[in-house]
């Protein structure tokens, strides 16, 4: 099968197109013909080792210290199964599914056990918006469910709401119930299309400005600091970084 390897870290002209072996199948293991593969933040870190600060140590042992250990990267995928193991039960020969992966998913084909994040895709969606879902999907689940523990009727500003996570989080914080004001510096109609209620151009305005404002503050940028939010957050504000960094402090 084609499959858009890469044998060194660096630019996107490190990877390369070759025919490499199909994948084996397991017997949990869905065969995934792949439709779309999306390019993110996260891919472009793994593809050339761009991990933040403190991170990169950990990021190099895990990922191939001198080189990458797989050199089939691509996360997100959408696509039809076209085989399925022995002991598969959920999901059948021409299924759309789409999910998530640690690597493999610039390729023809995926395999990928059905344990695995992997869901069908719903009637009436394309393989490319499927494929972009995940990505910042799933972040903003686990950021604001699981870590914020935002609820209805809180107040969450969202730095960098115009990215693929925030875009993902703004949809999501206006569903929980919460007030959303966005942080960006384009896409401005966008954001209220999606939800926002408010939004701040960064360029003009200082989002920290108020006091004791906002329940939530989640940045996605990387360029804003705790002790610079700590006096618009309420007394049981948090504060969330998507960046395991020093500079969240
Ligand atoms: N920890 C995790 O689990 C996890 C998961 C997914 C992604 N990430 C990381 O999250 C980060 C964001 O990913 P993404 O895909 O959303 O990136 P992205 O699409 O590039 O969005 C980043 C946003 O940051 C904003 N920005 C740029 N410069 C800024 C500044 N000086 N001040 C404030 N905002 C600024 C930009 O919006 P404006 O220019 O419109 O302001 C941009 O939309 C990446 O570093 C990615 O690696 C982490």
């Amino acid at each position: 099968m084609l499959a858009a390897t890469q044998r060194i870290y660096g630019a996107p002209n490190v990877l390369t197109l070759e025919q490499i072996a199909r994948p084996t199948l397991s017997p949990r293991d869905l065969l995934i013909e792949v439709l779309a593969t999306p390019v993110t933040q996260g891919d472009r870190r793994l593809r050339s080792s761009d991990f933040p600060t403190i991170t990169w140590l950990p990021g190099r042992l895990m990922f191939g210290l001198t080189r990458p250990r797989v050199p089939v990267k691509g996360t997100q995928f959408a696509g039809r199964v076209i085989a399925v193991g022995s002991e598969v039960t959920q999901f059948n020969v021409g299924d759309n599914v789409f999910g998530s992966t640690d690597d493999g998913a610039y390729a023809e084909l995926l395999a990928i056990s059905e344990d695995s994040t992997v869901i069908h895709t719903p009637q009436g969606w394309g393989h490319a918006e499927a494929a972009s879902m995940p990505y910042g999907g799933i972040t903003a689940l686990v950021f604001l469910n699981r870590l914020a523990k935002l609820s209805a009727g809180e107040h969450i500003a969202i730095v960098g709401a115009s990215g693929g996570v925030g875009r993902a989080t703004v949809q999501l914080a206006r569903a929980l119930g919460a007030t959303v004001t966005a942080v960006c510096s384009r896409d401005h109609d966008l954001m209220r299309e999606l939800g926002a209620h408010h939004v701040v151009d960064r360029r003009n305005e200082n989002f920290t400005d108020h006091r004791a404002r906002y329940d939530v503050i989640f940045d996605t940028s990387g360029h804003v600091s705790f002790s610079s939010c700590r006096k618009s957050l309420t007394a049981k504000g948090r504060y969330l970084s998507v960046y395991m960094t020093a500079r969240g402090l």
